[in-house]
C-alpha cells in the first residue's frame, strides 16, 4: 500500500479506461471507498468488479460529464453510497479531431471544450461543496503537458487543458484555508487507449521518440504522483501543475 486511503471516499471520473482506471486502482489498493464514474457504464463495472475482486471497495456509475445535472447526481450518489467525499479526480477527456487551427471542425472544438474543460468546472462545483461537509479533502484535475505547450493540430485540447490549469489555481486559492488542496497534473503521452484508438503504429514511436526518456508513459505512472497529490503527504501543495512527462516540456 503506497499510501493510506482509509476511511477515504473517492471519485474518479474517465475510470473505465486508461489513467482514470489505473488512479481508481491505486487508490482503492491504498484503502479508499471509490466510485468508479465514466460515460461506458460497462467499462465502468468491470473496472469496480476488478477492485471488488481484490478486496477493494468500489462501485460503478455512469455519467456524462458534459452535463452538469448528470455531475451533480453523480455526486449526489457518492455520498449516498458511502456516506461523504474527501478526494475527487477529474479525469475523463477525449482527444477531439486533429486539424489546424483554421480548418478546425466547429463541432470537435465544443465537444472537446465540454468534455475536457466545463466538465471540470461542473465536477468542482459540486465535489468542493461536498469534500466541505465531509471534513476537508483534495481534488486533482487531469490536465496535460498540452496546459502549458502547444501542440498543432490540437487548438480545442490544448486550450482546454491550458483553460483546467487556471480554472485548478482559481479553485484552489479560495479553498486554500478551507481545507480542500487543489491541482492539476501534466501527463506527457501515456500509453492508454486514448492514444492507440486515435494514432497509428508509427505516429506513436514517433511520439514516443519525443519524450527525453524515449518512451510514452505508463497510466501507473501517472497514478502514483495523483495518489501523492491526493495524500495527507502533500498537505502543503495546493494550486500547482504537475509533471509526469518523461522530460518532453523540459526541452
Ligand atoms: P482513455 O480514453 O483511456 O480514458 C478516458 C475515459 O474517459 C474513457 O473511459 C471514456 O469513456 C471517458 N469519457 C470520455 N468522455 C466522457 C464523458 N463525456 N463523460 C464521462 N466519461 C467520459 O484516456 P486516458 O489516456 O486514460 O486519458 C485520461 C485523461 O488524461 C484525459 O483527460 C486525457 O486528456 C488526459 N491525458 C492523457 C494523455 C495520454 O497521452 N493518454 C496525456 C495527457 C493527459
Amino acid at each position: 500500500m503506497a499510501y493510506s486511503f482509509k476511511d477515504k471516499i473517492a471519485l474518479v471520473t474517465g475510470a473505465a479506461s486508461g489513467i482514470g482506471a489505473a488512479v481508481a486502482q491505486l487508490l482503492a489498493a491504498s484503502g479508499a471507498k471509490v466510485m468508479i464514474a465514466d460515460l461506458d457504464a460497462e467499462g465502468a463495472s468491470s473496472v469496480a468488479e476488478s477492485i471488488l475482486a481484490q478486496g477493494g471497495v468500489a462501485k460503478a456509475i455512469e455519467v456524462d460529464v458534459t452535463d452538469a445535472v448528470e455531475v451533480e447526481a453523480m455526486v449526489d450518489a457518492t455520498r449516498r453510497q458511502y456516506g461523504g467525499l474527501h478526494l475527487a479526480v477529474n479525469n475523463a477527456g477525449i482527444a477531439g479531431a486533429s486539424a489546424p487551427t483554421g480548418e478546425y471542425p466547429l463541432e470537435s472544438w465544443r465537444k472537446v471544450m465540454a468534455t475536457n474543460l466545463d466538465s471540470v468546472f461542473y465536477g468542482m462545483r459540486y465535489q468542493i461543496p461536498a469534500i466541505q461537509a465531509s471534513g476537508g479533502g483534495a481534488i486533482v484535475n487531469m490536465a496535460s503537458i498540452l496546459g502549458s505547450v502547444a501542440f498543432a493540430n490540437a487548438p480545442a485540447y490544448v486550450a482546454a487543458k491550458h483553460g483546467m490549469v487556471g480554472l485548478t489555481k482559481t479553485a484552489a486559492i479560495e479553498y486554500a484555508r478551507h481545507g480542500i488542496r487543489i491541482n492539476s497534473i501534466g501527463p506527457g503521452f501515456i500509453d492508454t487507449p486514448l492514444l492507440s484508438k486515435n494514432l497509428d503504429a508509427a505516429t506513436l514511436t514517433a511520439i514516443a521518440g519525443m519524450h527525453p526518456v524515449g518512451r510514452l508513459g505508463t497510466a501507473s505512472e501517472v497514478a502514483t504522483l495523483t495518489a501523492f497529490l491526493l495524500s495527507d503527504d502533500a498537505s502543503f501543495i495546493t494550486g500547482s501543475y504537475h509533471l509526469v512527462d518523461g522530460g518532453y516540456t523540459a526541452q
